[in-house]
């Protein structure tokens, strides 16, 4: 077992409340959840594979759910009986090629390496139909470049998007995610920066966001 492994099997009981359940959590998740949505408004969840799907947050969109954590699927089990739930790591799953046409990942980029990310890629690319899409989440390189290495903690990964397009895919939507550092700002007064939000994504660089939401397909 991982370390990352390891992590998640220890906090999974509280991963909802610590991490979702609070000021920071509710702003992220009021961020993402409006993009995944949009991005599979026209395909129901029996076409949707969520991989690191963790304690569940986002598998109202997908019927199938992969995880290496038996301890976060478990609370995922709970939340959604009737999904198809695996324990598996992202770069064996056990399930059929190109069964998918949209394949999404939250939170899990940012726990890799250069290596790990070309295993995911090609099992993505294994699972996904041929005109499917693949949606992850990217911490911003540009932004990590600025910030002090943080080696006791093992989710500081952000790749440059070249890493994708080498390995065979072509982005075709990057969508910003956290331009205001919120975690500066007073609790009570976080909610009202989600419109400010927008209003910063028309007018400052994708690339300056915190993190970015990147739409894939494979390139032909
Ligand atoms: C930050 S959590 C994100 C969970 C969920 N996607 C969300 O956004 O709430 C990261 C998840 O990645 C999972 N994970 C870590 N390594 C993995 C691997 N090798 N294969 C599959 N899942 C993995 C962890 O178990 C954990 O559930």
């Amino acid at each position: 077992m991982d370390s990352v492994h390891r992590y998640y099997e220890d906090i999974a009981s509280k991963y909802d409340q610590d991490r979702f359940q609070n000021s920071y959590g509710r702003y992220i998740d009021a961020l993402e959840r409006p993009i995944l949505s949009s991005l599979l408004s026209s395909s129901g969840p029996k076409e949707n594979l969520e991989i690191a799907c963790g304690t569940g947050r986002f598998l109202n969109f997908a019927h199938t759910g992969v995880d290496v954590s038996k301890n976060m699927l478990k609370i995922a089990r709970e939340k959604y009986p009737e999904a198809h739930l695996v324990n598996a790591s992202f770069d064996a799953i056990p399930l059929e090629e190109q069964s998918f046409s949209n394949i999404y990942a939250f939170h899990l980029v940012m726990h890799l390496n250069d290596s790990k990310v070309e295993k995911l890629s090609k099992e993505a690319m294994r699972l996904l139909k041929d005109d499917g899409s693949l949606i992850i989440d990217v911490p911003s390189h540009f932004r990590r470049r600025f910030k002090s290495k943080r080696n006791d903690w093992h989710g500081s990964y952000a790749p440059p998007l070249r890493i994708f397009e080498q390995l065979g895919w072509t982005i075709t939507k990057v969508h910003p995610v956290m331009f205001v550092p919120i975690h500066r700002i007073p609790n009570r007064f976080r909610g009202g920066f989600l419109s400010v939000e927008k209003v910063l994504s028309t007018l400052i660089p994708t690339f300056c966001a915190s993190y970015m939401i990147l739409e894939m397909r494979k390139t032909q």
